[in-house]
């Protein structure tokens, strides 16, 4: 990892006080970061605890890791470190002998440090090597997914992952580009997507476009998917999950698996009885998303599009 000063690659943990006032219920519980980042969120966390409570901080990206634990160093043994994607959340927990949590934070999609070095290939605004990767020890780089995969596969992601209207346009570009030579870096991505486009949504689509390649790189849906799951399974009874999302894919899962197990019984409404036995197991604490106020998004405007839901597990 290149030398950097450490103050300046931290990223500003979004919504930090309404974080810590959902999701602390319990000063000596044992909570869980599940992404931990350069460590803002978790700072937070770890004064509002007390002796004897305890935080797992978890990151796919091993650099980001370094960062926090200097950062967090003089918690001491008050924390652990985990270089693990969330979603191995009961195999981190049953290595620590640990069953039941307080409570778990997810703070999705990549913190200002991953997209603020160029050579992560995160940001269309500097050039970098494709690759996306938040683990850069394993798995696909964009560079595979956008040289390798067929037009049908490409418009796909775009559409699926970005939501983005001129998916199949831009997929034939790219095809198109990589015959000649080979795409390597985000410059000539953005290139090619900017030489279709001649709209000013040009900004929008750019980003949808990374924003889409990187979920694809990174499994980021069926991981967030696999993550909620274990970490609500993982809670005391009163225990609670915050999720603080920065786009509609990622808030329609959190929001759409909250309601269905807030909801309990799945039978059809013109049932007289309910035959499917479903349980509540939470309660939806923020009825509509908590969202940043202006002060904040105007000192930080990263958190403008961030939605914060809580929930608390009944039993
Ligand atoms: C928005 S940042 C978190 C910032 C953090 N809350 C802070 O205050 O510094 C998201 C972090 O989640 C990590 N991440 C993304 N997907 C992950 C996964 N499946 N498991 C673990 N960490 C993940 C990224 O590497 C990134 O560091």
């Amino acid at each position: 990892m290149k030398r950097l000063k450490i103050g300046t690659i931290y990223h500003k943990p979004v919504l930090k006080e309404k974080v810590i006032e959902y999701l602390i219920t319990d000063r000596s519980g044992t909570y869980v970061d599940s992404t931990l980042g350069t460590g803002g969120h978790a700072e937070a966390i770890l004064e509002e605890l007390n002796e004897g409570g305890k935080l797992l901080g978890i990151d796919r990206d091993s650099d980001s890791l370094k960062i926090s634990k200097e950062r967090l160093r003089r918690f001491g043994k008050k924390v652990d470190f985990f270089n693990q994607s969330y979603s191995h959340l009961p195999e981190i927990l049953k290595s620590q002998n640990l069953e039941k949590i307080s409570g778990v934070l997810f703070d999705l999609g990549l913190s200002s440090y991953q997209l603020d070095t160029p050579e992560r290939g995160f940001s269309y605004s500097t050039e970098g090597p494709l690759d996306m990767r938040f683990e850069r020890s394993e798995g696909i780089k964009a560079i595979d997914v956008i040289n390798e995969y067929p037009v049908e596969e490409l418009t796909r992601i775009f559409k699926e992952y970005g939501e983005e209207r001129f998916s199949k346009r831009i997929a034939q570009a790219i095809v198109l580009n990589r015959k000649i030579k080979k795409i390597e870096s985000t410059k000539e991505l953005k290139d090619i997507v900017k030489s279709i486009l001649k709209t000013k949504g040009d900004i929008k689509t750019l980003s949808r476009i990374f924003q889409a390649l990187r979920i694809e790189v990174n499994e980021e849906l069926s991981e967030l998917k696999k993550g909620l799951d274990a970490g609500i399974e993982a809670l005391v009874p009163g225990g609670r999950v915050c999720v603080i999302s920065y786009h509609s894919l990622e808030d329609r899962i959190v929001k759409n698996r909250f309601s269905e197990l807030a909801k309990g019984c799945t039978c059809p409404p013109d049932f007289p009885v309910c035959i499917c036995g479903g349980k509540k197991v939470l309660k939806i604490l923020t009825r509509k998303p908590v969202i940043p106020d202006e002060k904040e998004i105007e000192e930080n405007p990263r958190a403008r599009s961030a939605k914060l839901r809580a929930t608390e597990k009944i039993a």
